[in-house]
């Protein structure tokens, strides 16, 4: 018999597993992620002696930096954003194992030079040739960078060579599919890993082992018992110094087009047949194909836009997004977008998912909360009181746990009711923090384990279904009828209407 240990098809979410020896080269090495995540993840996996002591990582970029400088550059990386050092001998350590390759992504010579550079490392470093590229990068640069890595050479083999690409994959359907394209000319879709670092939470993860792992939610998990499903992911920050590609990006295709949709998917799907990658994304790509935005007529009653005016956070003043540095006076792009989604299967039929993501709104937070219908007989009339329906909180960020929420008797002589949570709270039961979600990630694709990556057909229909509501958005349009919200409130007065209007409420947070 083959049990769940033996049988590496069913390894997927599972045990503790150490990676082979590679080495990891990360383009776009002297921007920000790969000194505030990507360095410093792997610096924490290495720490936990997940990593091998033969992982190398190579940074490649246009600046012509030494390797003592890059060593430097990551050393301050991991003691400001990481967790320390802890200890000089460790980091001298992990110091030896850290490259730096300047080269620039347009120029084929470039990798050229790269190619010998690794084979020379294989022989220093004993890394056998296993290769992850990360494509840390511009977007524009995926495409010249997987020509180039295929034209070198460098990817030909399916089972040593891989190659990670950061968001955003594509910027609306047809971009998304050129690129898949390219991917499919250069390599085969084992060796690639498309990033959402949503997947990588512990709390994302955790959804299937609650639906899953327990057999008393999914009996109620459909529509004889469930009135609607909200998805809250909520942000303080504002645009920060993003703006030039915020602009060309917003709320829907940095949030909703990924993150949101991912959210969504994970809390819809059917049962997947076991835990291996492509089974669970089997079930995600078959939720989104039955996934369309509520009315396909009326895009208003679908999607909402909104864009932070000026307002108030934490006491301080802060300006409207039309007012941040490099953002144009005019624009129209969305930084708030609430969306109603609806589901054309036997599970879903009439269930509306309502979606709503924003910059700037009172409170970080990310939940995904299922409201049950009403009882069918209320016979608690004469406590004179309003019950509230059950609503099972799955609380993403911050704060992380899960809640049900069920009405109960208040003591005393009188029939009367209120609500009451019934809590679970991964810091009071665990007694550990979460580890960052890129931690997951980069481990699981050293160790070659795609499930919590997304798969071309999956990103497609992702973008399928926000197409609507982006081509509407991206046409030119009065900057007066884009909906305002002040910053530091959660959303425009249009998005309360949009809700309103089906007789619901959005939770308040
Ligand atoms: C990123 C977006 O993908 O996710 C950012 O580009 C956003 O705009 C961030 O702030 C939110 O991630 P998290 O993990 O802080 O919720």
């Amino acid at each position: 018999m083959v049990t769940l240990l033996e049988n590496p098809l069913r390894m997927g979410l599972q045990q503790e597993r150490t990676a082979e020896p590679l080495v990891i080269t990360i383009f776009g090495a002297s921007g920000d992620l790969t000194q505030r995540k990507l360095v410093p993840s792997i610096y924490r996996l290495k720490q936990e002696r997940r990593l091998p002591p033969e992982l190398t990582i190579v940074g490649f970029a246009r600046r012509d930096w030494s390797h003592d400088y890059f060593r430097e550059h990551m050393r301050k990386g991991i003691e400001e954003f990481g967790g320390g050092l802890g200890g000089k001998e460790f980091w001298n350590e992990f110091a030896k194992g850290l490259y730096y390759c300047s080269g620039n992504m347009d120029q084929p010579e470039s990798y050229e030079k790269l190619k010998a550079f690794l084979a020379e490392l294989d022989g220093e470093r004993g890394t056998r040739g296993n290769r992850v590229f990360y494509l840390s990068v511009s977007p524009q640069f995926f495409k010249p960078g997987l020509r180039n890595l295929g034209a070198a050479g460098m990817i030909s083999d399916p089972v040593k060579h891989r190659v990670v690409i950061e968001k955003p994959f594509g910027k609306d359907l047809g971009s998304a599919k050129s690129l898949n394209r390219v991917v499919q000319q250069v390599c085969h879709e084992e060796q690639v890993y498309r990033i959402d670092h949503y997947l990588g939470k512990e709390t994302v993860q955790n959804i299937l082992v609650f639906r899953f792992a327990n057999a008393i939610f999914e009996p109620l998990w459909n529509r004889q018992f469930v009135d609607h499903v909200q998805i809250t992911v909520a942000e303080t920050v504002g645009v920060e110094d993003r703006a030039g590609y915020y602009e060309t990006s917003g709320a829907l295709r940095d949030m909703v087009q990924n993150h949101l949709l991912q959210l969504f998917a994970i809390t819809a799907m059917e049962a997947p047949n076991s835990l291996d990658a492509d089974s669970i994304r089997n079930e995600k790509v078959k939720i989104l194909q039955a996934t369309r935005l509520a009315d396909t007529h009326n895009l208003d009653r679908s999607a909402i836009r909104g864009q932070y005016s000026e307002g108030w956070m934490k006491g301080k003043p802060v300006p409207g997004y039309r007012q941040e540095a490099n953002v144009n006076p005019e624009s129209t792009t969305p930084t708030f977008v609430a969306m109603k989604l609806e589901v054309d299967n036997w599970r879903w039929n009439g269930v509306p998912f309502y979606l709503r993501t924003g910059k700037r709104l009172p409170k970080k937070v990310t939940e995904i909360a299922i409201q049950f219908k009403e009882v069918p007989l209320l016979i608690f009339q004469s406590a004179a009181q309003q019950t509230s329906p059950n609503v099972l909180t799955m609380r993403i960020q911050p704060n992380e746990g899960i809640s049900l929420r069920f009405e109960a008797k208040m003591p005393g002589a009188n029939l009367r009711t209120r609500s009451v949570d019934m809590d679970f709270s991964y810091g009071s039961s665990f007694g550990m923090a979460t580890a960052d979600a890129y931690n997951r990630l980069l481990l699981d694709c050293m160790l070659g384990d795609q499930t919590l990556f997304t798969r071309a057909d999956e990103v497609e229909e992702a973008w399928r279904v926000v197409t609507p509501a982006l081509s509407a958005w991206d046409a030119p349009a009065d900057p007066s009828t884009v909906p305002q919200y002040e910053a530091g409130t959660w959303q425009p007065t249009e998005a309360e209407f949009f809700i309103n209007r089906d007789g619901r409420r959005w939770r308040r947070l």
